[in-house]
């Protein structure tokens, strides 16, 4: 059973390659075309992904796309008409974009695998969908060493969740329970990284590695106006301090005043202010991360966890997890953004989908190392360092 999971038209497109169960090939677009975060059709990445496994696209069985269009759509849609007519302006944006080229995502995707591959194939036919959060649970769970786990997915947005906590158990992935758009914990990280005048879905890395230089001044204001933290780490927003439900930026202008100022210009010179936001907001989320998983822990009993989702590339708060010791063991899908919503969307299809068991060698996880193959002068190819 041969699988093509794929992520692309957001941000981070990619492709993964999964041959009876076992992940063949995978790789991010970005890397081919050198254009940072690239949402493109993965196609070099796919392209990449056969000459690796020696298959011809005839051989594909299953295309699987990692998130379902139609959801998103009817996110856009019930978030304009909760806060309508505030979001009219944004809703207008957005619609031509679906209408366009997202609502029709099936033929979109189905006339690139024409483009790539020629017509004498029915792709569509072989094309499924997988739902977002899904994709990265899946990426987290079934590549991992352990037989099972608690598996917390944490990121932006996806189609509705934000958030979810699920048990996997040999080839099986069951959702215990979801926190929804527009509360989301990496969104509330989003508008941090805007409003302290960085790149949203980009550089979010920035604000983590400028929180050191900081003290965390805001985050008892964070805490007291902009979110809501339970024990067992659920937690819901303040909207009436962020724009992305009803306009076209992160925050708006009561967020503005509540922290003093406008954002800060992208470019300008940095000072301890955007230092101790970028503290604070690490430590907030730093807090909802330890509560989610401590919440997780004791609900479901596991002793294991497994992490993906775009929050899960915060390294300092995964450190802390693990210095924590909530978990046994905690294992992280090396690729936590969407572009490892490729590997998940393939092997969510091959467990779940198509029922095929799992083969778990203790210990060992099945991401064989995620080092990319690159070829060198003599036409062979060797492992990168
Ligand atoms: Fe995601």
């Amino acid at each position: 059973m041969r699988i093509l999971g794929i992520a692309a038209y957001y941000h981070d497109a990619a492709a993964c390659l999964v041959v009876d169960g076992e992940i063949v090939a995978a790789a991010q677009e970005e890397r081919f075309t050198r254009k940072k975060h690239d949402p493109g059709f993965p196609e070099n990445a796919i392209a990449y992904c056969l000459t690796e496994s020696k298959l011809r696209p005839a051989d594909i069985d299953y295309i699987v796309f990692y998130d379902k269009p139609f959801l998103k759509f009817e996110r856009l849609l019930e978030t304009y008409l909760a806060f309508a007519p505030k979001g009219f302006q944004s809703f207008v944006t957005a619609l031509p974009v679906w209408l366009k080229d997202k609502l029709f995502q099936k033929s979109v995707i189905t006339n690139e695998l024409r483009t790539l591959w020629g017509k004498d194939t029915d792709w569509e036919s072989r094309l499924l969908f997988s739902e977002h959060h899904l994709s990265h649970a899946a990426s987290a769970f079934f590549p991992s060493p352990f037989q099972r786990a608690a598996v917390l997915t944490m990121d932006g947005v996806g189609e509705w969740t934000t958030t979810s906590l699920a048990v996997g158990s040999g080839n099986e992935l069951n959702v215990h329970k979801e926190i929804h758009f527009p509360h989301s914990l990496g969104l509330l990280y989003s508008a941090l990284t805007y409003y302290t005048g960085f790149k949203v879905n980009s550089g979010e890395y920035k604000v983590m590695g400028l929180a050191p230089y900081g003290e965390p001044r805001y985050a008892t204001l964070i805490k007291d106006h902009l979110i809501d933290i339970k024990d067992d780490g659920s937690f819901a927003l303040n909207m009436s301090y962020f724009n992305y439900c009803t306009g076209l930026t992160m925050t708006n202008e009561r967020f503005h005043s509540l922290f003093g100022g406008p954002p800060r210009q992208p470019e300008s010179r940095l000072g301890q202010r955007e230092m101790d936001l970028a503290a604070s907001v690490q430590a907030v989320t730093e807090e909802v991360v330890l509560k989610l998983a401590r919440g997780v822990a004791k609900s479901t009993g596991e002793k294991n966890l497994c992490l993906a989702g775009g929050v899960a590339l915060n390294c300092v708060a995964n450190g802390k997890l693990l210095r924590e010791n909530i978990f046994d063991r905690i294992w992280l899908q090396p690729a936590a953004g969407d572009a490892g919503g490729a590997v998940g969307a393939a092997l969510g299809a091959y467990h779940i989908m198509l029922n095929q068991p799992r083969k778990v060698t203790d210990g060992l996880d099945s991401m064989k190392g995620s080092y990319p193959r690159i070829p060198n002068l003599a036409g062979g190819t060797r492992q990168s360092d």
